[in-house]
């Protein structure tokens, strides 16, 4: 098969090289344009030489002096070796060629002939289809992967904004519409349009006149043929994205199987998801009649236009003697065989039409601008020492502030806790540290650097997060630890599970390192992927540590040895460390107490407990049942080189 292809290829490229030729020939070289007078004469009559087609009048001309074979035959034999080959070819020919009575003879030839035509058909066919359809998935690949490494770059706010379902169809469902749109375009508009355009040029070789009429009466059918495009384009449109209404229904079911099945909501849950199908059934339906109702027009018009020809035809022929009668009969069954192909392109121009609606969601997705983009002059960040302060700093997600003129100033090493009621607006500035989003006031500078005028890559090469979700992905454990470092070798990647106490856990999984974390982690504890996401943040060897309640979401065993591993990790770096409990951040060198956006408190936990009135004794007593507990004091005491 793959021969076959080669072969195609081949062939393609031999029929562009002769076109080419012919183009130099007929086109650039100078004998084009010699008279015929000053030509050689050809070497020998061509056989082929078919006498030119009858004018309209139907008189016979002469045969003309420049005919195409002649011309071609006397600029051929100028190539060396032509000649003699050509004299083979014709002797070989007569030897095949029966006598004339030999009827045996010929019936064998053309049946040979046959046999090789039928061959030659059915390759060609073959390499057609193969060919289109290899060069329509290689665009498809290609247009997937540009999609997807568009939407790699879109900022965070993106995706929080969108719903992940209706991504995943334009990424599937849509980016097939181009696939049935290109395919359509390959398979039926050149064919259709070759076919369509060679019997107008009958038509109006035929009759001008009837040619003029027929297309005044096109014209109406054209403009509501378009009409129908547009309510199918429109009807797709709204049909695709209900078609992302129900993958998202799908992805949210099956990602919060959980849930699903821990309130026995299975039979809500596909009441909700039979729901969402129906509406997406009644706009499939609305395409397809609007779609069927362009065809069923088209077919009534066709006819009617078909006989308002025959009679204005016919009244042309009888009445007014403006047409022959051989031409009439050529008209007409000109039009009549354009009625397949003009039907075809009718189908094809919905098609299409359907299929842009789903190109369109596409370009909608490729129309989103990056929100976070390095500046053309970003520079490089090599090094980091861990200074980080932050002036002024304000954001909001939309138009509702959701941090206000906060200041901080974080020298390398230190660690810094920020505590304070939930929505706050500290995860928020974790994420601003990280830069998934940008400052909408003030700056955040990193050793004196505004994080906006270097490299976004530079910059999170020195920064690692740990939040409450520990995400892994579905693959072996080692490729999730080598996601903090892609060129750390064995041994520092079990070091660093050592350091996060999780190596004894990974040597007894079947596997050991290799083995693969299943759907969402599932064959593993919270604490347990906890304590990966640590190994994978320790291998980074960042210079800032965000951790986001990296603990909470654990039980108070696996919580323990989180907090060890974790106090690794903080070893020398700067830290942010946001902890609901509080207990856990008794020994950071500062705590900033959040409420509503602003920084309200700031100080050691021994300093904001002395002072009666503070936010953070009330929280740090809600949480101790009123009482300081004299442990607290040794936990999490700030790790220090
Ligand atoms: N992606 C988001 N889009 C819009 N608002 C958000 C988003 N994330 C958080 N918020 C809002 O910002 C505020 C601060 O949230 P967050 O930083 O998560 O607080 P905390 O971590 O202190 O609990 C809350 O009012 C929350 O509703
Ligand atoms: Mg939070």
């Amino acid at each position: 098969m793959a021969s076959l292809a080669t072969l195609g290829n081949g062939v393609l490229n031999q029929g562009r090289s002769l076109f080419a030729g012919l183009v130099v020939d007929k086109v650039l070289s100078p004998e084009a344009d010699t008279p015929p007078a000053e030509r050689q004469p050809p070497v020998a009559a061509p056989h082929d030489a078919t006498p030119p087609p009858a004018d309209r009048s139907g008189a016979k001309t002469e045969p003309a002096k420049r005919s195409e074979p002649e011309l071609r035959t006397a600029l051929l034999d100028r190539i060396p070796g032509f000649a003699a080959a050509r004299d083979r070819v014709r002797a070989w020919l007569a030897r095949i060629t029966p006598a004339d009575g030999d009827v045996w003879g010929w019936a064998v030839l053309i049946s040979v002939l046959l046999g090789i035509v039928a061959a030659l058909l059915g390759i060609t066919g073959w390499l057609r289809e193969y060919l289109q359809a290899k060069l329509v998935q290689r665009v498809l690949i290609d247009i997937r992967v540009h999609v997807m490494q568009h939407l790699l770059q879109l900022g965070f706010r993106f995706f929080h904004t969108r719903r992940i379902g209706d991504l995943y169809s334009r990424l599937t469902n849509d980016i097939n519409e181009v696939n049935r749109a290109l395919n359509f375009l390959f398979r039926d508009l050149f064919q259709a349009s070759t076919q369509l355009l060679s019997g107008i040029a009958i038509c109006v070789w035929a009759s001008p006149e009837l040619s003029l009429v027929s297309l005044v009466l096109v014209m109406p059918i054209l403009v509501v043929l378009q009409v129908f495009a547009r309510k199918v384009r429109k009807r797709a449109r709204s049909r695709q994205h209900s078609f992302g209404e129900v993958t998202d229904a799908m992805q949210q079911m099956l990602s919060g199987i959980r849930i699903v099945k821990a309130f026995h909501a299975e039979q809500h849950e596909v009441e909700r998801f039979r729901r969402v199908n129906e509406s997406f059934f009644r706009r499939a339906v609305r395409v397809v009649a609007a779609k069927a109702g362009a065809r069923a027009f088209t077919d009534v018009l066709n006819h009617a236009v078909v006989a308002v020809l025959i009679l204005g035809g016919v009244w042309a022929f009888h009445v007014a003697h403006a047409i022959e009668k051989q031409w009439l009969v050529v008209f007409l069954s000109s039009l009549a065989i354009m009625y397949q192909p003009a039907k075809k392109l009718v189908g094809s121009y919905n098609n299409v039409m359907e299929a842009l609606a789903g190109v369109e969601r596409v370009r909608e997705l490729l129309a989103v601008e990056p929100e976070v983009v390095d500046a053309p002059d970003a520079e490089p960040l090599p090094t980091l020492e861990g200074h980080v302060r932050l002036r002024h700093v304000g954001f909001a997600y939309d138009t509702q502030p959701v941090l206000r003129d906060i200041h901080m100033e974080v020298q390398p090493g230190e660690v810094v806790a920020l505590v304070g009621p939930s929505g706050a607006g500290k995860s928020t500035l974790i994420d601003l540290l990280a830069r998934l989003y940008d400052p909408t006031e003030g700056v955040i500078e990193y050793d004196g650097r505004d994080i906006r005028t270097v490299r976004r890559a530079d910059l999170l090469a020195h920064i690692a997060m740990v939040t409450q979700d520990p995400f892994l992905f579905n693959t072996t454990i080692l490729e999730n630890l080598r996601y903090g470092r892609r060129d750390a070798s064995m041994e520092e990647i079990v070091a660093a599970c050592k350091a996060a106490f999780i190596h004894d856990v990974i040597a007894s999984l079947p596997g050991g390192y290799e083995a693969v974390v299943g759907e969402r982690g599932v064959t593993l504890s919270g604490g347990q992927r906890q304590r990966i996401t640590i190994a994978r943040a320790l291998l980074r060897n960042p210079r800032v540590l965000l951790l986001d309640e990296a603990t909470s979401a654990l039980d108070s065993e696996s919580e323990q040895l989180v907090q060890r591993s974790l106090e690794t990790l903080m070893r020398g770096r700067t830290t942010f460390v946001v902890a609901h409990r509080l207990s856990t951040i008794v020994g950071a060198d500062r705590i900033y107490v959040f409420s509503e956006g602003r920084i309200v408190e700031e100080g050691t936990h021994a300093a904001l407990l002395a002072n009666p009135d503070s936010l953070y004794r009330r929280l740090y007593l809600l949480q101790t049942d009123g009482e300081p507990r004299p442990e607290d004091d040794r936990r999490l005491a700030a790790p220090r080189p």
